[in-house]
């Protein structure tokens, strides 16, 4: 299954509960945007590639900033209509490979947080997702990226990663490596009137360390601000260089 398919098919229904409480995750988000000085300074615009349920995108509008939120997850897209009542966000069912229509204003932050850069096909599509990224921000513009770091494999019984259960669903995550990518099986168990039903679906994401994403970064002429582990991701605040 493509990425898109997963979401589609399995995850989005089920990505808010897996990921908890809404608001305490928020609040965590936006303490990390206020501690590293990522409040608005120029242009005030930001985009959120890979929004989810708006998480982020919350963050972001609650510093000031006016966000435009992309995901090609429709039932999520509608979520984060939901919580970002009030707020001046705007959701965008789209891919974020089409970053550069979204650059008109020109945004002085893009945020990909969540390790949705390995949902990509490739450390290709990875590149070049930078460079658009990159030529879309303004002069002294921040790119954000949280990201897992895939490059050393998990073997034998370390593949199986409890997710999240409660008394009528448990979540369990299989991860297969592969040379230049992994593939990720969400196994779903649902407790019904009929017992306990399962729900299987794969999908593959890129292998990706955070060398291979500094080497990017640094080949676009963006200057890293911050690379440390947060969360138990990879997390990066590079900065498009100003001209003289
Ligand atoms: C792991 S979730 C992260 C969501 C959110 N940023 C968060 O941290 O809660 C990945 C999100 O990216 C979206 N996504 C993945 N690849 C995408 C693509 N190529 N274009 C648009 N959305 C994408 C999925 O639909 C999903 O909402």
């Amino acid at each position: 299954m493509t990425a898109k398919e997963h979401y589609d098919r399995h995850l989005g229904d089920i990505y808010a509960w897996m990921v908890g409480d809404f608001d305490a995750r928020q609040k965590e988000h936006q303490q990390f945007l206020v501690a590293s000085g990522l409040s608005p300074h120029s242009t005030s615009i930001a985009l959120d590639l890979g929004a989810g349920h708006g998480i982020q995108s919350v963050s972001l509008a609650k510093l000031g900033y006016t966000v435009k939120a992309i995901d090609f997850n429709q039932q999520l897209l509608s979520e984060l209509f939901d919580n970002t009542q009030r707020l001046s966000v705007t959701g965008f069912n789209d891919d974020i490979r089409q970053v550069k229509k979204y650059a008109d204003p020109q945004p002085e932050l893009i945020i990909c947080w969540g390790d949705t850069l390995t949902h990509l096909e490739s450390l290709d599509d990875i590149r070049q997702l930078v460079i658009a990224c990159c030529e879309s921000l303004i002069e002294g513009g921040k790119l954000i990226l949280s990201f897992r770091d895939y490059s050393a494999a998990l073997s034998g019984d370390q593949r199986f990663i409890p997710v999240k259960s409660d008394d009528t669903k448990i979540l369990t995550c299989c991860l297969d490596y592969e040379a230049d990518r992994v593939r990720v099986t969400d196994l779903l168990q649902v407790k019904t009137e009929n017992g306990w039903q399962q729900k299987v679906s794969s999908y593959y994401k890129v292998r990706i360390s955070p060398n291979d994403v500094v080497k990017i970064l640094a080949d676009c002429g963006l200057r890293m601000a911050f690379n440390e582990v947060v969360n138990r991701m990879t997390t990066i605040i590079a900065i498009k260089a100003v001209s003289r």
